[in-house]
């Protein structure tokens, strides 16, 4: 509805196809020269073999751009610009102002979606890859369930490895209560060590632990109890990390991987009834179309293990069929780190060779790059040993009070800590979900929490700015009054608010959370100029409120966008 690009496309899509006599398309996108540039003519030009100029003057002469335009000119070459009239941006944010979506319409075919996130391993430490994986699963979850679809979130957690026969034996020799004790208080790495330290230096531990793996694999009652109690102490520490990230995961989205364990069996029975599977050194293996090693030897997945073992890939084929064949899930979303990416399209080929992943059905490797630390390699404390996640987060909600401090000495301390809590989490969230995800980024509190730049405190306090109007101004119109857009500041303003409905599609599709946290930010650069140059609440009447609708627009694109990304927004700063 507010959607001026695909409006604007739409008219010059008229204009092409009446001079070329077929559909062409326009190319519309936002511009340095205008508002809007169309470079469509000049690929046409060629094609027909004529001159781009003045294909595109027809081009605009048969286009009806009249009451959208108040500018429209051919430069360079050819190219169209268009530049938008204030009145055609008022009119479409009169439309906006009462609509509670902000334009964002509901996709007309929703999907059902699974996205699997986060995924920490039972009795490890998370470490700040699953954060990667936790943030950004969580804001994929949120902007498909805003375009309507059907989102079942997934917690693949790591709980059924050979490891668990080590920590098995481990839990043993300590007692059921001190083991009990160590990960309640989340000192997941110091257990594990220990464990693994007896694994790797004592060959009667090692030997325990192996008989150990085959006990709980086989359905042992006193093994199983005993995981269970290893695998439910883990689970409330990582519902301690949720809930101060303050991310949707809860108790009924973990299905880790032994839940998969009753289905293995059958897997394996229909990949060789298909005649899928190959005996490789007493390994059952499947050998997916397209992967091979460097020495050009393809490339196997292992399904089941010479000792009988099922492992993480069987696991993960039993899933992926799961999710399609059960579930009836029609894309799949994997938030895994790069290094997982040939795991991933390994088992996504599988599953297609298999007939479970047949179109429309899609499945879709989220990738993200590594955390890094100030001296450019994995993020690790001065130790060497891996960060905890907690710590770090405990630390950036502890430098956002100094911030928040500096900014409003007059918040009562209560709501000083709440509003801190918000910017320092926000800020870890949005430093992350800024970052293309496919790249590493350098995790330094300093940057994240500065008030300038493409930074969450900054995105906050415009809001937060915006609400301090709101509570000056008094009461709130019911019925919003109509806008006028003048001054150059109202229109850059207008023009990001009519363009949020578009983004927030495409990112649906794209899965580029950095699109949107890059569209916010210029949102709220606009916004602050616009406020710089043009006074609010001292206006005339009429202006006063109009730029107050400016105002709430901007305030609620802002909270829903961010909310988008997970990040809340408090009303001060
Ligand atoms: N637990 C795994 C890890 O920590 C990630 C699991 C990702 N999901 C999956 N279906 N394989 O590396």
């Amino acid at each position: 509805m507010a959607d001026l690009e695909a409006l604007l496309g739409r008219r010059l899509a008229a204009g092409f196809e009446a001079v070329a006599g077929e559909p062409v398309d326009p190319l519309v996108r936002r511009s340095q020269r205008a508002d809007f540039q169309s470079d469509a003519a000049l690929g046409l030009a060629r094609r027909l073999g004529r001159n781009p100029r003045e294909l595109a003057e027809q081009v605009v002469q048969r286009a009806e751009l009249a009451d959208l335009c108040s500018r429209v000119e051919i430069s360079g070459p050819g190219f169209i610009n268009l530049t938008v009239a204030g009145n055609a941006l008022a009119r479409l944010l009169d439309r906006l102002a009462p609509d509670p979506r902000l334009g964002v319409a509901r996709s007309p075919a929703p999907q059902t979606v699974v996205v699997d996130y986060s995924a920490p391993n039972a009795a490890k430490e998370m470490h700040v890859g699953h954060l990667r994986s936790t943030i950004i699963g969580d804001a994929v979850v949120r902007v498909l369930e805003w375009l309507g679809h059907t989102v079942l979130r997934r917690n693949h957690v790591g709980e059924w490895g050979t490891p668990f026969g080590m920590l098995i034996e481990h839990l043993l020799d300590i007692g059921e209560a001190e083991a009990a004790h160590e990960l309640s208080v989340g000192d997941l790495t110091g257990f594990y060590q220990a464990a693994r330290v007896k694994f790797d230096s004592d060959p009667d531990f090692k030997e325990r632990a192996r008989r150990r793996v085959v006990l709980l694999q086989s359905g042992d009652p006193i093994s199983r109890r005993l995981w269970s109690m290893l695998v439910g102490e883990s689970k409330k520490y990582f519902a301690d990390v949720y809930a101060r990230l303050d991310v949707r995961l809860t108790d009924a989205d973990y299905a880790g991987e032994s839940s998969y364990q009753d289905q293995l069996d059958a897997v394996l029975a229909e990949l060789d009834a298909l005649g899928l599977v190959r005996i490789s050194d007493g390994a059952s293996c499947v050998y997916p179309a397209g992967f091979s090693n460097r020495e050009g030897e393809p490339l196997p997945l292992i399904v089941r293990k010479r000792d009988g073992g099922y492992g993480y890939a069987a696991t993960d084929l039993a899933t992926i069929r799961h999710r399609l064949t059960d579930l009836g899930a029609t894309r799949l979303l994997y938030v895994v780190g790069l290094p997982q990416r040939t795991h991933l399209e390994m088992i996504y080929e599988t599953a297609r060779e298999a007939g479970w992943l047949v179109p429309p059905a899609r499945a879709e490797h989220v990738g993200h790059g590594s955390v890094l630390g100030s001296d450019g390699k994995l993020l690790r404390t001065r130790a060497g040993t891996s960060v905890k996640l907690v710590d770090l987060l405990a630390e950036a909600v502890v430098r956002a009070r100094a911030v928040v401090a500096g900014k409003n000495p007059d918040l009562d301390p209560a709501e000083q800590a709440a509003v801190a809590n918000a910017v320092g989490i926000g800020a870890v969230k949005y430093a992350d979900l800024s970052t293309d995800r496919l790249k590493d980024y350098v995790f330094d509190l300093d940057r994240m929490l500065a008030l300038d730049g493409s930074t969450a405190p900054y995105l906050l306090y415009a809001h937060a700015r915006i609400q301090a109007i709101f509570r000056r101004a008094g009461a709130k119109p019911t019925t919003p009054p109509p806008v006028t857009i003048a001054e150059s500041a109202e229109r850059a303003l207008a023009l990001e608010l009519v363009g949020f409905a578009e983004l927030v599609r495409g990112v649906g599709d794209t899965l580029e959370l950095h699109r949107l946290a890059g569209y916010l930010y210029g949102l709220a650069s606009a916004f602050m100029t616009f406020y710089e140059q043009c006074p609010v609440l001292t206006a005339p009447a009429e202006i006063r409120a109009s730029r107050l609708v400016l105002c709430e627009l901007t305030a609620r694109t802002l909270r829903v966008g961010l909310g988008l990304l997970g990040i809340s927004t408090p009303d001060r700063m």
